[in-house]
């Protein structure tokens, strides 16, 4: 089987070279050798090692080839890899992808365009770990009650750093970037919108939900401060970048955001750039898997095992539906409920507190426990810490607008949501 690399970057170069150096197993297991033929690179100039794979700058040229049986799209970016993409299954060949941005968007008409063409996306979501095979085949016997998941290895990455102390935000995103984990973009990472990807092809896989970026809740790591660090650390949390699918009745909450998680679950024990999903199943019950989220060789061994699936012959309805089933809607995100941890910095003056819990009263939000920093002891600010218990989005949504307008609150305010 003859393989066309559009793009070849960190996990394109894991790819040539997987299947050179393992090309005797790979074969075993698909019945046929799969070759890497051609890889479509910008810059001919810029050093690669891709194990003899020869390489053009032609992609036009390239897509129309007769001698190429499956294209392996590692571009990222939306428009250009879906045109090209479209084109590839136009001519009925099949496609591997890892572009978790360009599903985000498209994979309602990639399924269609898909209908009769193997469309292999294992390496979409959590770098190495099998969890689009395991939840579209291994579970499909199951209601899914939800999806709970670190599926960002940069922002993981990153949290772990400097929950470790001594670390500064850039010089750890630098070598984040330096390892190859990164978006091309970070921004991406940081800013929660890979993982909200990564969780809405999950949800299309557990719901058959239509969402887009959009529709859902995110929120990133980069207003993360020392202060939360340490608050983190004394109450015996970590702080991850959560991606939550949940569904309630005939509703489905979707969001992103990072969570102060208790220190003893399993999840806050996941560290650096691995991932971890939970999924809960009405049968099978908690399931979790671990791996590798990110980085040339995780990626490229979910990507091989694609192109393994397409040399068999094997190929499921792209997103794990022959039909469709009742639709569910998503829960409004004013309406999604947690427990809350803000931060704030104050006048230090009688009555300020008597005021905020007020305000807090007046919203539905019940504290369930506060604490006031002073870093100075001549300061006239201090640092206030409040949980509550839990409440509805929207409401701590007014609260935060109202102590933004008050005249006693200096600066922003922080907001985080706490996941038991
Ligand atoms: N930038 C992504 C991450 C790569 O850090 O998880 C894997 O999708």
């Amino acid at each position: 089987m003859r393989v066309a690399i559009l793009g070849v970057g960190t996990v394109g170069e894991a790819v040539a070279r997987i299947l050179v150096r393992n090309a005797s197993i790979i074969t075993a297991r698909a019945g046929k050798s799969i070759e890497p033929v051609v890889g479509v690179v910008r810059d001919l100039n810029k050093p690669r090692d891709v194990a003899g794979m020869h390489l053009s700058t032609d992609l036009s040229a390239v897509l129309e080839r007769d001698d190429i049986d499956v294209y392996v799209e590692l571009m990222g970016g939306v428009d250009g890899a879906y045109a090209a993409i479209k084109r590839v299954l136009e001519r009925k060949k099949p496609v591997v992808t890892a572009n978790k941005a360009l599903l985000a968007y498209h994979r309602d008409e990639l399924a269609r365009l898909s209908a009769d063409v193997p469309f292999g996306y294992e390496a979409s979501v959590a770098g190495g770990i099998p969890i689009i095979k395991t939840l579209r085949d291994g579970l499909s016997a199951n209601h899914i009650i939800s999806i709970k998941g670190i599926l960002n290895g940069t922002s993981n990455y990153i949290m772990t750093s400097m929950m470790k102390g001594g670390v500064k935000f850039k010089d750890v995103l630098k070598r984040a970037q330096e390892l190859g984990y990164a978006e091309a973009d970070p921004t991406f990472d940081v800013g929660g919108f890979d993982a909200a990807h990564k969780l809405l092809i999950l949800s299309s896989i557990a719901y058959d939900i239509h969402a887009r970026p959009e529709d859902i809740l995110i929120e990133g790591i980069e207003n993360i401060s020392s202060d939360d660090i340490a608050f983190a650390k004394e109450f015996e949390y970590e702080i991850k970048l959560l991606a939550i699918a949940r569904r309630i009745g005939e509703r489905v909450e979707l969001r992103v955001h990072p969570a102060l998680v208790p220190k003893d679950k399993m999840i806050a024990k996941v560290n650096g750039v691995m991932n971890a999903i939970s999924v809960a199943g009405d049968a099978v019950g908690e399931t979790m898997y671990y791996g590798a989220g990110a980085g040339g060789n995780a990626t490229a061994s979910a990507v091989i095992s694609d192109l393994i699936d397409i040399a068999r012959g094997i190929n499921p309805p792209m997103l794990g539906y022959k039909a469709p089933i009742a639709p569910l809607s998503l829960v409004p995100k004013g309406e999604i409920q947690s427990k809350f941890y803000f931060r704030l910095n104050v006048e230090d003056a009688v009555g300020v507190l008597a005021k905020i819990t007020k305000i807090m009263s007046e919203h539905a939000l019940s504290a369930d426990a506060f604490l006031q920093r002073r870093d100075d002891e001549n300061s006239l600010e201090a640092t206030l810490f409040f949980i509550t218990h839990t409440a509805f989005e929207k409401d701590a949504v007014k609260f935060m607008q109202i102590l933004k307008s008050s005249d006693f609150v200096r600066g922003e305010i922080f907001m985080m949501r706490i996941e038991e």
